[in-house]
């Protein structure tokens, strides 16, 4: 099946080729990580979700969320909210940034969040999805992309009915990430849904849920059709998976995992580009997650993964990676 897959995908005037996406996750994929995502071969990028009330009203809040580098183009800012009139002016504010696009949250399952009618919750209320597209995309010249989940649960299936919706208002493309809101991160990603989708709708469908390697992004292409493919959960801590889905994508070999001495000079440079970004506390909480996924499945990696768990420092972070050095055979 090698370089079969030509996987254009173009979202508005963009052109993005081949269509291979990181996943928007809060709280892992702020501009750091995106930046090393994208050096290994990731071509399209999202900001971490937020909240178009914040925006409009506590500006200064957002402005880590909210940073990005021209390294990342093309990079989607993605909204969270319920008020068409609010989203539409956050969008505003972000095209003012000159963002490439804008990306809204349909799925978040958060309670905080579905409590408010906000995220995966407005699945139940596809007349408001309507409303929202509508705003949003007469408020900006730039493309408007959305984020959609299969629907509340296993007995409204919204997802069709809301992605008809999408194009009809003039959404450039639609990712389907093929759970219920209900289902959280539980169970298995239905590709049936995002296949159906294609089938429905013109415009670009990115597809998303359980890519953890090259072969079930070949998977997913093929079974789907699907004109992009997101990663989520396995590029934590591997942003290496970029390297290998793009080999298989454009036909050649599948590279070498990272060596040791490679995902260390990755931490380093992560967790400096937090520090950067965020200050020293800050970073500090950051990467005890990101340093103990970077080390997964290593030899001798747990007790090293419990005490970054712990880690306040950067240079504390460099000393366990570096006692690991002689077990990992770095
Ligand atoms: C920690 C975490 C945070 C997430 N944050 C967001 C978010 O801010 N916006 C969003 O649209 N999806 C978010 N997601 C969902 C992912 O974008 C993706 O749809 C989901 O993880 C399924 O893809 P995967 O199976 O490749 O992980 C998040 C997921 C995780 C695990």
């Amino acid at each position: 099946m090698q370089g079969d897959f030509a996987l254009s995908l173009q979202i508005g005037s963009l052109q993005v080729q081949p269509g291979l996406a990181l996943a928007p996750m809060a709280g892992v994929t702020s501009h750091p990580f995106r930046l090393l995502a994208k050096e290994q071969g990731c071509k399209l990028l999202y900001s971490e979700m937020i909240s178009a009330k914040g925006l409009v009203y506590a500006n200064n809040r957002n402005r880590s969320l909210l940073y990005y580098t021209e390294e990342e183009r093309p990079i989607g800012l993605q909204l969270f909210g319920s008020e068409p009139a609010i989203l539409a002016r956050a969008a505003e504010k972000l095209e003012r940034l000159g963002v490439d696009f804008i990306d809204l949250n349909f799925g978040c399952p958060v309670r905080k969040v579905t409590r408010n009618a906000e995220g995966g919750a407005l699945l139940r209320q596809p007349a408001l999805c309507s409303a929202i597209f509508n705003a949003v995309i007469g408020a900006v010249s730039c493309p408007v992309t959305v984020k959609l989940r299969k629907g509340w649960d296993e007995k409204s299936y919204t997802l069709p009915e809301i992605a008809v919706r999408a194009e009809e208002a003039g959404i450039s493309a639609i990712t389907v990430h093929g759970r219920t809101v209900e289902q959280g991160y539980s169970g298995k990603a239905d590709w049936d849904s995002i296949k159906e989708v294609k089938k429905l709708v013109s415009i670009p469908v990115i597809g998303n849920g359980d890519v953890d390697s090259s072969q079930a992004a070949a998977a997913l292409i093929d079974y789907s059709g699907c004109d992009g493919i997101m990663v989520g959960r396995a590029a934590r801590g591997n942003p290496w998976i970029f390297r290998e889905i793009l080999a298989m994508l454009e036909g050649r070999p599948r590279p070498q995992k990272p060596s040791f001495a490679e995902i260390r000079a990755v931490v380093s440079k992560h967790y400096q580009l937090l520090i950067d970004l965020k200050g020293e506390t800050a970073a500090a909480r950051e990467m005890r997650r990101h340093s103990s996924w970077y080390i997964k499945g290593l030899p001798g990696s747990s007790a090293a993964r419990q005490t970054l768990l712990h880690a306040t420092s950067q240079a504390e972070v460099e000393a366990i990676l570096g006692n690991l050095a002689g077990v990992a055979n770095g």
